[in-house]
């Protein structure tokens, strides 16, 4: 008995030897990124394109999400923008919640330095009732303004309004339908040209 102990001693001590050191691992946690495309189709690696957005309370996110998954590829929080190198992409699809009229600071400067890609196209989306859709176009003139004649194609939307409660429960499925047929109609287009 005691040398069945001393045995399961040193097989114990010599396992631990063996396996101990290159087993244990260090994980090293992962920096956050930005949500990626699960797997990249066809029609991505030909058009390359991206999605980049500002949003405030999650309007045009959705929508962003809604475009970037009918074209397979990533959509980016503003904040996050540093991480990719744009030259590499065909198409740059930007989106900004209307703001007094126009699109975010943020996005407003991210236009101001922005090298165009061969391609663009903008979306907003807006709550104001009455004078919103005007608000929307001016909105949309300027950010297209700022990309040449790159823009192929634009598109608007409603988001609930947090300060004026209007437009509940937009952008909805309906809005989610009207930004896939924006989504395929770009790529259409791109696919056209390229
Ligand atoms: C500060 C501020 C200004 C806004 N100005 C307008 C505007 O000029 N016209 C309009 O239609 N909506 C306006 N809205 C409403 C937003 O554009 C709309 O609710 C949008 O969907 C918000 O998108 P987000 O959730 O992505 O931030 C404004 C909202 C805020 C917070």
């Amino acid at each position: 008995m005691k040398k069945l102990s001393l045995y399961t001693l040193i097989i114990l001590v010599a396992s631990l030897l063996i396996f101990g050191c290159t087993g244990a691992k260090t994980v090293t946690p992962k920096p956050e990124q930005p949500a990626k495309a699960e797997s990249v189709s066809p029609i991505a690696e030909t058009l390359r394109p991206i999605v980049i957005y500002d949003s405030w309370s999650g309007n045009t996110k959705k929508i962003a999400e809604v475009i970037a998954h009918e074209l397979g590829c990533d959509a980016v929080f503003i904040d996050d923008i540093d991480k990719y190198d744009l030259r590499s992409y065909n198409l740059i699809i930007i989106g900004s919640p209307v703001h007094t009229g126009m699109p975010t600071k943020k996005i407003k400067q991210f236009l101001s330095q922005v090298q165009p890609a061969k391609y663009s196209a903008v979306f907003v989306t807006y709550g104001a009732p009455g004078f919103g859709p005007l608000t929307a176009k001016i909105c949309l003139d300027c950010m297209e303004k700022k990309l040449g004649d790159t823009s192929i194609g634009r598109f608007k939307c409603h988001g609930f309004h947090h300060i004026m409660k209007t437009y509940p429960d937009h952008p909805n499925t309906d809005d989610a339908k009207e930004a896939i047929a924006f989504a395929s109609d770009l790529a259409k287009k791109c696919l056209e040209r390229l």
